[in-house]
């Protein structure tokens, strides 16, 4: 069971770069499974019925969100009705929409799940309580386990993807929009890796124009962050090979698509 991942998608530079590059990385990569993070799909902010709608006729399969998921007031009007969109898990209990999907694919279920750090981030339910909830729920279903763990710190990362070595089969990170180097498998066959990175602006800071940071720095005034709709592109993902009879990972591998990275077929 091979699962396709590709990391924040940040606004209408990244969205042209998942259309553009989902089929290619399709072919030669032959994913059963792909899952995209849309939290800054919509300009950067949150994700519109339109964009998700688009993301599943482009090619993926299960959408995971972040901390922008509300931005865009009409995620109100449909994550109820979007089954294939998953928010973070530990908002209180009776916030819209839901923190697990199940995809089915052949004769395999898929659980995904988007769960949420605290550290540096708004608080929220606690992330591994609410994992191990999810897993229990997940595992009378499937032994395949992805989790999205959309969080800030390095160390809460990796401290999710030990706490739950073996009981799932992927932790991968995302929210810092930096793809780190660390992919790995852990001990007991759970795939990892700190953060995946963006799909978006290739030349902005974290995707969003860099000129408009900078003089946030500078001026420490509050700077309105535009989000580049002209420039060159980059694309962040990895690729999982999982076992569907145990849930354990075989093999993480990290994709970086940009101007020094261009891609082979
Ligand atoms: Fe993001
Ligand atoms: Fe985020």
């Amino acid at each position: 069971m091979k699962i396709l991942f590709i990391g924040d998608i940040v606004g209408s530079i990244g969205r042209q770069m998942l259309q553009d590059h989902l089929p290619k990385l399709k072919k030669k990569y032959h994913p059963d499974v792909t899952i995209v993070n849309g939290e800054n799909a919509a300009h950067g902010k949150g994700i519109t019925e339109k964009i998700y709608n688009n993301f599943l006729q482009w090619g993926a399969d299960v959408i995971t969100l972040g901390n922008h998921a509300w931005d865009k007031r009409e995620i109100f009007d449909f994550i109820d009705n979007a089954e294939r969109m998953a928010r973070p898990a530990n908002f209180p209990e009776d916030t819209p929409g839901k923190g697990i999907v199940y995809y089915k694919v052949g004769a395999n279920t898929v659980a995904v799940i988007n769960i949420q750090g605290r550290t540096f981030m708004p608080p929220l339910e606690d992330p591994f309580r609410e994992v191990d909830r999810l897993i229990k729920e997940a595992k009378k279903k499937t032994s395949i386990i992805f989790i999205d763990f959309h969080a800030e710190a390095t160390s809460e990362k990796q401290a999710l993807g030990w706490y739950v070595d073996g009981r799932a089969s992927a932790v991968v990170g995302t929210h810092t929009h930096v793809q780190t180097a660390d992919e790995r498998i852990l001990h007991e066959g759970t795939a990892y890796i700190t953060d995946v990175g963006m799909t978006g602006p290739y030349d902005g800071i974290l995707g969003v124009e860099k000129s408009d940071v900078i003089r946030r720095f500078l001026t420490s005034l509050p700077v309105r962050f535009e989000v580049p709709d002209k420039g060159r592109a980059q694309l962040s993902g990895v690729i999982v090979d999982i076992d569907s009879k145990t849930g354990r990972s075989k093999s993480i591998k990290r994709i970086t698509i940009n101007d020094d990275h261009p891609f082979f077929d």
